[in-house]
């Protein structure tokens, strides 16, 4: 394991969401733009940095508010921001509209765009234009992907349209009616490249559900086989768990 990487089990789910929102809020004052993910996991993480806001004084939360920008992992392809199963969609629901976020603040790849393609290769450029990520959020796919990169998927992976893997469908099938078949078979999403630029990562892991992919992910060789494997090699990782998924890792 990489030396710097940081893994702290914390009392509960909960625990993990302020400690994951207290670190976003953190890097809402630095330099460079944030980068945000989707999933079950990430909605008490934002429910608890609205809150968080919230309780700012006013200038200071004004402050944080105009100076907001962030860059989302991933969105399906064929999905328009409208689209209410879209991940723009949460994201507005999640945080753009209750934080009254300008347009353009908080982007994500376009899944409506006709040329996927040249959709993921602006988005890049976007993320490089301005100036990388600084503090990277993420999930972990049950598969073992983050953001959509889904194994295998080497190091080097860079922003792109891929296909989803059928284990990914099945777990994300819940916001298409509970059916995998409705699930977009393509997505736009940054790459382990863009990922393992950024300053500092934050995976965020909870559930008995996620016990075995990471503990496989954390506790084997990094290999294409499980994307998250990857994210070892970054000088600056912090993995934030709760009881049930630390279940399985060899903590000291
Ligand atoms: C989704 C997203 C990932 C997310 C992961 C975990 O497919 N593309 O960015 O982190 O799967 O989702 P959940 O938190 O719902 O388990």
């Amino acid at each position: 394991m990489a030396p710097a990487a940081t893994l702290l089990r914390l009392s509960d789910a909960a625990a993990v969401a302020e400690a994951a929102a207290e670190r976003l809020l953190g890097a809402l004052a630095g330099s460079r733009p944030v980068g945000l993910a989707t999933g079950r996991t990430m909605e008490p993480v934002y429910a608890a940095l609205r809150r968080r806001l919230a309780a700012l004084p006013a200038q200071r939360r004004a402050e944080l508010l105009a100076g907001w920008r962030s860059f989302n992992l991933d969105e399906y392809v064929g999905l328009a921001p409208s689209d209410p199963r879209s991940f723009a969609a949460a994201m507005a629901t999640a945080l753009a509209a209750p934080l009254e976020l300008r347009p353009g603040q908080l982007q994500l790849p376009d899944g409506s765009a006709p040329w996927p393609e040249q959709e993921a290769q602006r988005y890049a450029v976007a993320v490089a234009a301005a100036g990388g990520i600084g503090l990277q959020l993420l999930g972990l796919g049950s598969n073992g992907h983050v953001g959509f990169n889904e194994p295998p998927c080497g190091a080097d992976a860079p922003c792109r349209c891929l296909e989803l893997t059928p284990a990914t469908a099945l777990q994300n099938a819940a916001a298409f009616g509970g059916d995998p078949a409705a699930v977009p078979r393509r997505a736009i999403t940054l790459g382990m490249v863009e990922i393992l630029a950024a300053e500092q990562i934050l995976l965020v892991v909870t559930g008995a559900a996620k016990a075995e992919i990471l503990r496989r992910a954390l506790e084997e060789p990094p290999s294409a086989a499980l994307p998250a494997s990857w994210l070892l090699r970054h000088p600056q990782l912090t993995v934030l768990m709760d009881p049930p998924a630390a279940s399985r890792l060899a903590l000291s």
